[in-house]
């Protein structure tokens, strides 16, 4: 058997670092403290009822651990987790095939929800309602439906687009529960606990600094924490300072608060080829010369959480806190 070392107790047992720091059970899960106490709630009650559980829908940006929940309520009520995903079930023998392979009480985790196209959703509400798989067979005047009865079991879906989730499909989970991001001290908590995971030392002034470039997101927060493992190793250092997070961060053109090289781009365009905004979504994706759906959807959401850029009516707009972030003058944008 394999002898873990003190310097890297879990990861030599060569398992994928990713899977080595996914939470296993619900203390290890950090923050989101309302989620928890009312999936638990829920959770409980239905496994004391002996009912299955209704089916769940958790959205919000990515990273913010959906697929994790997923693991940690199939986990709670002992039940087996079935993964798929909205492209995977493209057709009508797709969606047939998983929902007949389940079996009581199974979980059925159904990632990027939104993408599942509206003949597999209208096939879905009878199976999600009232455990009915409708199967049409044969064309014309000849075809029949024929109805299969399905074992109790519970959906569980993830988006990062909830406003692309039709109503029909939405009002079909029995709770929605939205994931937000983390504020710095749970981000912190995750860190120090994927630290001491993988054997690493970090001062707590490193860990904070390392928290604040994280986007507020566990998945960023890991993947930092994973280079910063890399420098200290290739540069024999023991415990990371903020010297060292500072060195790693700098290699990675991030900056202390998270941003990359795009959310500067994106900031730095606003402000300098659209006097600040307001600018259209559409407009600055264009000046970008990126992807209107990959702004809006990957790089907009924490540049507004965390005030750098507003959305008004007429369009986006840089806030001051993004003027001096980066360094230009306050007095450009209340001249304009
Ligand atoms: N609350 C948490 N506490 C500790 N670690 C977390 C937490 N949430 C997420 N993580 C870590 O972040 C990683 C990413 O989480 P996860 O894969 O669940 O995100 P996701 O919301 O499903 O993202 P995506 O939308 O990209 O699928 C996990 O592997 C886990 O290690
Ligand atoms: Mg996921």
């Amino acid at each position: 058997m394999e002898k873990s070392t003190a310097k890297t107790p879990l990861t030599a047992k060569n398992e994928p670092i990713d899977l080595i720091l996914r939470p296993k059970a619900w203390r290890e899960y950090v923050g989101q403290e309302k989620i928890k106490r009312h999936l638990l709630i829920m959770l409980e009650a239905a496994k004391k009822r002996g009912e299955t559980c209704d089916h769940l829908l958790f959205y919000g940006q990515a990273g913010l651990g959906k697929t994790t929940l997923a693991h940690l309520v199939a986990e709670q009520l002992g039940a087996k987790l079935k993964v798929t995903a909205g492209p995977a079930l493209e057709k009508m023998a797709d969606l047939a095939g998983v929902l007949t392979n389940l079996e009581k009480g199974d979980i059925l985790f159904i990632d990027e929800i939104h993408r599942l196209n509206r003949m597999i959703e209208e096939v879905l509400y009878p199976a999600m309602e009232s455990r009915k798989l409708n199967i049409v067979v044969g064309k014309g005047p000849g075809a029949r439906t024929l109805s299969l009865d399905l074992p109790a079991f519970t959906i569980v879906g993830a988006t990062t687009r909830a406003n692309l989730i039709s109503a029909p499909l939405r009002s079909r989970f029995g709770a929605s529960f939205r994931l937000d991001y983390y504020e710095t001290p749970d981000i912190e908590a995750i860190i120090n606990r994927s630290a001491g995971l993988l054997g690493l030392k970090i001062v707590p002034e490193g860990a904070a600094m390392l928290a604040r470039a994280s986007r507020a997101t566990p998945r960023v927060a890991n993947r930092l924490l994973k280079r910063l493992r890399d420098y200290m190793e290739v540069h024999s250092i023991d415990c990371a300072d903020p010297a060292t997070v500072k060195k790693t961060l700098d290699l990675l053109e991030i900056d202390e608060r998270g941003l990359e090289l795009h959310d500067r781009l994106l900031l730095e365009t606003i402000i300098n080829k659209f006097k600040g905004g307001p600018v259209g979504v559409a407009t600055l994706a264009a000046a970008l010369n990126d992807d209107r759906g990959i702004v809006e959807d990957v790089y907009e959401p924490y540049l507004l959480s965390i005030g750098f850029l507003k959305r008004t009516q007429s369009g986006r707009v840089a806030t001051e806190a993004a003027y001096e972030h980066l360094g230009h003058d306050l007095y450009e944008k209340r001249s304009v």
